[in-house]
């Protein structure tokens, strides 16, 4: 019976410890102090009055005298202009940046084309140059109609159908999507998507892609894979993908390039394509006659 009573006290006795424990960690959670800002407390109301909001300026510790609310509205146009600029950067990204991050090149060389690093040295390259810039100044202010420059190898094509892009990237008023394409290596990535179901290159893909560019570069246009393959023509999927593309931009100009007559291009492409392809091309071809192959220029020393 002792026992029990003994028992009963300590379990009594554990309850009133546990229950003083309790106590105490609540006493200490409802301890904490407000937050304190004493930078606030130090504001020292001047008397003046702000003009705009007709309350009291304050002061802190010898600073100039400022109204609350100003300051308050200062910073939530601060916040504001953040948020444009990083939609103006984003919009950036997805327009003006095309050009670097969408084109596809199979020479990597050509990425760098302007038209200041194009050499005037012969009469064909001088009149080139002034034609190329006189149709890119034209695209500047929305001409729609195609360009096609003809020419043999290494004479300057790719260089300057990229040059006239980055002048028309560079000083357009809002941005356009500016875009180079070798066929030869779009074709070939649409065709490896045939086979790689992983592949981002697909034909409908690309085909977006290109429709969606303001102003396309579709660079050496005939000598794209598959495209000379059989005697009557272009294989099915590079005329398929040709059409789908120059059809989605009877509105907007693209550039072509080729070493191709109109004759061997008509062989190997239908008429109707060839004809929407050089859509309001006339005095807009800028044709290579008499210009030595720059790439040959190179020395390879044997
Ligand atoms: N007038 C020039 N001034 C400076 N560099 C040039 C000039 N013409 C061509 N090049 C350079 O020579 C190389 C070959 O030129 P480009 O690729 O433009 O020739 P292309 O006519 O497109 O040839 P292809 O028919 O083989 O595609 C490129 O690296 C290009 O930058
Ligand atoms: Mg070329
Ligand atoms: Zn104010």
């Amino acid at each position: 019976m002792k026992k029990n009573l003994d028992s009963r006290t300590a379990d009594l006795l554990k309850d009133v410890e546990q229950k003083k424990r309790d106590e105490h960690a609540r006493k200490e959670m409802m301890d904490v102090k407000p937050l304190e800002f004493p930078l606030l407390d130090e504001l020292v109301e001047t008397g003046l009055i702000c003009e705009k909001h007709g309350c009291q300026l304050v002061t802190f510790k010898g600073l100039k005298p400022f109204c609350k609310q100003c300051a308050k509205e200062q910073i939530e146009a601060d916040n504001e202009k953040l948020a444009q600029d990083a939609a103006a950067k984003y919009h950036k990204r997805t327009t003006y940046d095309w050009l670097r991050k969408q084109s596809i090149f199979s020479d990597e060389s050509i990425k760098y084309a302007t038209f200041a690093s194009y050499i005037e040295d012969e009469k064909e390259t001088i009149e080139n140059k002034k034609l190329a810039r006189h149709i890119a100044g034209e695209y500047l202010k929305g001409a729609s109609y195609n360009t096609v420059f003809y020419g043999s190898v290494g004479t300057g094509k790719s260089h300057l159908s990229m040059a006239m892009l980055q002048a028309v990237n560079e000083h357009s008023d809002s941005f356009k999507r500016c875009l180079f394409v070798s066929t030869d290596e779009l074709m070939r990535r649409i065709k490896d998507s045939f086979s790689n179901k992983q592949s981002p290159y697909t034909e409908q893909a690309m085909v977006e892609r290109l429709i969606k560019a303001d102003l396309l570069v579709l660079d050496d246009l005939g000598a794209e894979t598959g495209a000379a393959s059989t005697e009557n023509g272009a294989t099915d999927y590079t005329v398929r993908t040709l059409n789908a593309i120059v059809n989605g931009r009877m509105n907007k100009p693209t550039i072509f390039t080729t070493n191709l007559s109109s004759t061997q291009l008509t062989k190997m492409y239908d008429k109707r394509l060839m004809s929407r392809m050089f859509r309001g091309s006339k005095g807009h071809v800028i044709i290579f006659e008499n210009t030595r192959d720059k790439r040959t220029d190179i020395d390879y020393g044997f």
